[in-house]
């Protein structure tokens, strides 16, 4: 059963965007760094089969119902996960079967070989936050005992894992586009080996075309990202938010339809598997800006946005980054940062607009007792941006902002 949806505390928008927003400056060529840059080609999207849909774990459902599983199966699984992992399985009819991760959140082979595997068909390997899986090893062991791969890349769209690119090693890799580009929907299944053509996909609504669209312009134009344009726009947004809401109070009590119906959940920041969205292509709009923005300037920015809050974090009390270094090859997703007691920081910070987020909650007390270490991990590893479309600015306030939740918790404590 997937957990029970939890009201969770409303806090505001977050001050600067958690994820790519769209802005003139997404679309400059100037070079940020030439080595770097050499890490984008090729990736995971330049694999010989892809299709777009229009999230991961769209991608990660279709990748297991095409390896055939189904009821009566076990998919292994990280005990420390977000519920949009779990949810495919569960989907499919699988029984999700949670795993300990290494303290460096790596697949750990030896305590794997030792458990009964018997009925495990797949195996759902996480880049976590960017950083690569020893991909080689772990294909090893799982085709030795006929186990299928599912490479979790939705956090590692760029990026290499043993010398190939990370998405390349499984059987299939499943994508989360709109957390590296600028779109409001987009995922991609791809393989290096199972050709894909047969993948029946629908184009969406055009209603939805429309929408992916505008809310991609909207959401820059709100972070103020399109300068020149932004007066006359604030207005449109004013009269558009009214008339949305006007919209919605009408259709209130005679549409029984759910609002995810029309969006894909991911879209809408839920972790819901929405069937009605598994056979349906992702967004013209989006595919465009996914195949057409320059894929140099995100991976550059976002390793030299990593190392600056990397830099500026190493010194808080009872905090640090959770990874030592970044690799070379490694084009990271957001910056981890362990807290440890972090209930002392986590709700000023969301309160003052930080774009921090952390899982929370996990599938089920199963992944607790295979790992309690998942549960702390759930809590006291923060997600913080580096995403490319971050102005220098907004990297100061974020830090700015760390640095003094930090300072006053440490003075409440001492008073
Ligand atoms: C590790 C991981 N896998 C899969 C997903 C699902 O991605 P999407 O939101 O594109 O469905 C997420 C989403 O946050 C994730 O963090």
């Amino acid at each position: 059963m997937a957990p029970e949806p939890q009201s969770s505390p409303q806090f505001p928008d977050p001050h600067v965007p958690k994820n790519p927003v769209l802005g003139w400056s997404s679309f400059s060529r100037a070079p940020v760094s030439d080595r770097d840059s050499t890490i984008s080609l090729p990736s995971v999207l330049s694999l010989p089969h892809k299709r777009y849909v229009t999230s991961a774990r769209v991608a990660i459902a279709l990748a297991l119902q095409r390896l055939g599983v189904g009821p009566g199966d076990r998919v292994l699984v990280p005990a420390y996960h977000c519920l949009s992992m779990v949810e495919p399985i569960v989907f499919c009819g699988a029984e999700p079967c949670f795993f300990a991760l290494t303290p460096a959140l790596g697949v750990p082979l030896d305590a794997l070989a030792a458990r009964d595997l018997s009925g495990v068909r797949a195996l759902l390997v996480t880049h976590y936050f960017g950083f690569p899986q020893a991909m080689e090893a772990i294909c090893a062991f799982a085709r030795s005992r006929g186990i299928a791969v599912v490479e979790d890349c939705a956090h590692a769209v760029f990026g290499h894992a043993d010398g190939r690119p990370i998405g390349s090693w499984g059987d299939y890799a499943a994508v989360s586009l709109m957390k590296f580009f600028p779109v409001y929907d987009g995922g991609c299944l791809a393989s290096a080996v199972h050709p894909l053509d047969d993948l029946d996909l629908q184009s969406p609504s055009g209603r939805f075309e429309a929408k992916a669209l505008l809310n991609s312009i909207e959401r820059g134009l709100r972070y103020r990202r399109f300068p020149g344009m932004q007066a006359a726009a604030q207005t449109t947004l004013m009269v558009k938010d009214a008339m949305w809401r006007g919209f919605k109070r009408l259709r209130a009590g005679r549409d029984s339809v759910p609002f995810a119906y029309h969006d894909p959940a991911a879209s809408e920041g839920v972790n819901g598997l929405d069937p009605a969205w598994l056979d349906r292509r992702m967004s013209f709009a989006s595919q465009q800006l996914v195949e057409h923005l320059p894929v140099a300037r995100i991976v550059a920015l976002r390793r030299r946005n990593y190392l600056r809050l990397d830099a500026a974090l190493r010194d808080l009390p009872d905090a640090h980054p959770l990874f030592d270094r970044l690799p070379d090859g490694v084009v990271p997703y957001v910056f981890p940062l362990w807290v440890g007691r972090p209930d002392r920081v986590f709700v000023r910070l969301k309160t003052d607009g930080v774009p921090l987020f952390r899982w929370e909650r996990l599938w089920n007390e199963d992944a607790i007792r295979v790992d309690p270490l998942s549960a702390r991990r759930a809590t006291e590893i923060f997600q913080l941006p580096c995403h490319q479309e971050l102005t220098d600015d907004d990297l100061t306030w974020i830090i700015e902002r760390i640095h003094a939740a930090f300072a006053a918790a440490v003075l409440k404590e001492a008073a």
